[in-house]
């Protein structure tokens, strides 16, 4: 297509070459983060799923190694599916993920280190006794799938959670385990959430209320709360909630009703699913990955040879400052990659206006911006904004941020704004970022996204933007 550039990712982690999907596994060993995900060795298009894997020392520059796990005994000769890794308290390595076998019926294996001395864990051991865990009587044989990683109760056997569906209802079932050989399914769920539909890649982890450092999966007491994640089947979206979950029945309760799995809050809101996280015990935080999914069409996927990305690796951390959801922010290593910096204060952006920041020559951009606004006009009641206008979509307050990747004559950009509107129940903010005339190529899913943002009594809005690939940036003011 000689139109057309097909730009890779600077930032982002992608494969050498074709398909990719849900991250798989992350882990720290032996002073490597090790990333598997789901991979298809011999197109651009999904299927015949294998582990991809790769290394890196810092969360930024990785090293591809080669496929970790592919489908070659019955209980996985459909794909080697989804998984997720245990860190035992003597550094054993214990893997689980969903095989598709010869029937199509998903079955949880088990998987091991051949060599734990090996710090790059190049060969898996598929455990002679696989399956472990077949889906229990009550659940469809294509509704189980994508084992968590375990945690330790007080009474030292291991738990994990393994998403499903009962009817319409979203399910999460617990499973304990002292070996993970063999396995007692409880009779509760952890949780359920009616309507919701499947639950893929369910996470399930604590975050603590006061403090700046992420907790080992196993972490409870007081102090702590745990989010519940679920990647929506039916949607294809991450949805999570904040609630307690109480060890001695294994049962999480949401802290808001109103606000629970699957109908509450989003993990993002642009492209993003199949979201997992780990802890990484050596700089003490929890960080999770998800993955992004393509939006050319499956024939210019082909055509390029390659699909889809995996987010910047963030950090989170419960926020207690609304005491109602988390704070995600990429890990601290990518301010290593800034090389030099241009700085703009004081740009004045007058209603409808564009102001070009000219930032010289640069492939990829890490961008902090702070906005102060000065209220026009009336300042009268304007309900019902929010994303879905889009840029163009004007009020009193907004929009106002800035046009990344912006082509010279403005044919292309994508803008990434606030805007509040006076509403009769006070200020309502919203972050947006509006795709729609991101690129000129044909047939690019495009959206408008985002969400209203809690704003706090003083605060100043602010952003922070990664451009994995950059044209140019202005800025963008409009009343
Ligand atoms: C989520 C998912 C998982 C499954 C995997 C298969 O994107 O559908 O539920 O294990 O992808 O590739």
């Amino acid at each position: 297509n000689a139109m057309f550039t097909w730009q890779r990712t600077s930032f982002h982690f992608q494969p050498e070459k074709n398909w990719m999907n849900d991250p798989n596994g992350p882990l720290f060993y032996k002073g490597w983060y090790h990333l598997f995900y789901q991979y298809n060795p011999d197109s651009a298009v999904w299927g015949n799923i294998t582990w991809g894997h790769a290394v890196s020392a810092d969360l930024i520059h990785w090293l591809y190694l080669p496929i970790a796990m592919v489908p070659d005994q019955w209980y996985d000769i459909n794909g080697v599916w989804t998984g997720s890794a245990t860190i035992l308290p003597d550094g054993q390595i214990v893997m689980l993920y969903t095989g598709s076998t010869d029937k199509s019926v998903q079955v949880q294996n088990l998987a091991y280190p051949a060599d734990p001395s090996d710090p790059l864990l190049l060969d898996w051991v598929k455990y002679p006794g696989n399956p472990v865990l077949v889906p229990p009587r009550h659940i469809g044989p294509k509704d189980f799938r994508d084992p968590t990683t375990a945690w330790a109760g007080p009474d030292g056997k291991w738990r994990l959670t393994i998403g499903s569906k009962i009817g319409k209802t979203g399910i999460s079932l617990v499973y304990q385990t002292t070996d993970f050989k063999t396995y007692e399914l409880l009779d509760e769920y952890l949780h359920a959430v009616p309507g919701t539909g499947m639950w893929e890649c369910v996470d399930f982890y604590p975050v603590a209320i006061n403090g700046s450092v992420g907790l080992d999966t196993s972490a409870t007491g007081p102090g702590i709360k745990h989010v519940l994640k679920a990647s929506l089947d039916d949607t294809k979206v991450d949805h999570y909630a904040i609630g307690t979950y109480n060890p001695a029945n294994d049962k999480w309760t949401p802290d808001n009703p109103e606000e629970d799995v699957g109908i509450g809050l989003k993990w993002d809101y642009g492209r993003y699913y199949a979201s997992k996280s780990f802890y990484d015990p050596y700089k003490k935080r929890r960080i999770v990955w998800g993955w992004i999914n393509e939006t050319d069409t499956e024939s210019d996927d082909l055509e390029k040879g390659w699909a889809s990305v995996q987010t910047i690796p963030r950090t989170v951390l419960y926020d207690n400052k609304t005491g109602s959801n988390v704070v995600q922010w990429p890990v601290e290593e990518i301010e290593s990659l800034r090389q030099n910096s241009t700085v703009f204060e004081e740009v004045v952006v007058e209603p409808g206006s564009v102001v070009p920041l000219d930032i010289g020559v640069a492939t990829q951009l890490d961008i902090s911006a702070e906005f102060e606004t000065e209220l026009l006009g009336s300042g009268a009641m304007e309900e019902g904004y929010g994303c879905s206008g889009g840029a163009i979509d004007r009020s009193a307050m907004g929009p106002f941020g800035l046009l990344v990747n912006a082509h010279d004559s403005l044919s292309e950009l994508t803008p990434i704004f606030f805007r509040s509107s006076n509403t009769t129940k006070g200020t309502n903010t919203y972050f947006c970022a509006d795709e729609t005339r991101s690129s000129l190529a044909p047939d690019v899913f495009k959206q408008v996204h985002g969400s209203k943002v809690p704003v706090l009594q003083g605060e100043k809005l602010s952003m922070r933007i990664l451009v994995s690939h950059i044209w140019k940036t202005m800025s963008q003011g409009s009343a």
